[in-house]
């Protein structure tokens, strides 16, 4: 279908189900049919640019929002690290992704960081950053926004949700998953997100019809195998883009499937 404007995709669910696998995966394919990326690691603990296959140096290049200090104040009222704060209700974010992206084969990447006081830091100034970008963002019908989220559901906030269209919970075979799924499904439809989908991700063939079937619950996008490669390729720090074709058609399908739903 012929989208009007441009789509923000959150990705969302339990650690290590494959958010940043399906979110550098989601990048790749938008940008491959000719769309303006902006790639979002709103994760602090960042790798979402080693899975697009920016290297190192470049990603030390980048200054992420937490990095710096100045404009997250200026831009939200706040000091990073420092819980109940005031914000400005609207700060100005139009020009953030020209001076805050680092930018490789068409993906812009914009990193939120991580918090200098360490884990210690409320990362609440950098949730409003995202939320206030991903709210202000004028998307247009050639842009995708695709956001890499932190682990779990504490940073999920109504503006947060507002601010996208859609949102993927990343599901992996397993009960526990299927429990944040479903909790994470709630809370984001509390929030009033409309279009709430699952992947499941990491699957074996002989079991996939009993993950569907846990899932009902939820639109399921699609299923990504479990692969050795993708594993080998982050050993190795290489992108999985490059190194695995086992995930694009399953991803493929679900950026069609995706399509048809919206
Ligand atoms: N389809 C797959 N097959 C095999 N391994 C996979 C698959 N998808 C992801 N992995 C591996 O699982 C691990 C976690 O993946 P990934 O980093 O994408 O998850 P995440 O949800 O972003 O994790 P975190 O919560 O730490 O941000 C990585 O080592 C990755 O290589
Ligand atoms: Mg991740």
């Amino acid at each position: 279908m012929a989208l009007e404007k441009g789509l923000k995709i959150a990705i969302s669910g339990k650690g290590g189900v494959g958010k940043t696998t399906l979110a550098a995966l989601l990048c790749y394919l938008y940008s491959r049919e000719g769309k303006k990326v902006l790639a979002v690691d709103a994760d602090p603990d960042a790798n979402l640019g080693m899975a697009l296959g920016f290297s190192v140096e470049e990603l030390q290049l980048a200054t992420t929002i937490a990095d710096d200090r100045k404009l997250i104040k200026e831009r939200t009222g706040a000091e990073p690290g420092t819980p109940g704060a005031l914000f400005n209700l609207n700060p100005r974010v139009d020009d953030i992704p020209k001076k805050y992206v680092i930018e490789k084969d068409g993906i812009k990447l914009l990193q939120l960081g991580q918090s200098s006081s360490g884990g210690s830091g409320c990362y609440c100034p950098e949730n409003t950053f995202i939320k206030t970008l991903l709210n202000h963002l004028v998307v247009g019908e050639n842009d995708t926004v695709i956001v890499d989220m932190e682990a779990g559901l504490e940073h999920m906030s109504r503006g947060t949700a507002r601010g996208v269209d859609v949102f993927i919970i990343v599901v992996e075979p397993g009960q526990r998953s299927f429990q944040t799924a479903k909790a994470t499904m709630k809370l984001a439809r509390d929030l009033g997100v409309k279009n709430i989908f699952a992947v499941i991700n990491k699957v074996r063939p002989e079991i996939e019809n009993i993950v569907l079937e846990a899932l009902d619950f939820l639109p399921i996008l699609g299923v990504l195998p479990f692969d050795e490669e993708v594993i080998n390729a982050d050993l190795t720090g290489k992108t999985i883009l490059n190194t695995n074709n086992k995930l694009l058609h399953p991803g493929i399908k679900i950026k069609k499937n995706l399509e048809q739903y919206l």
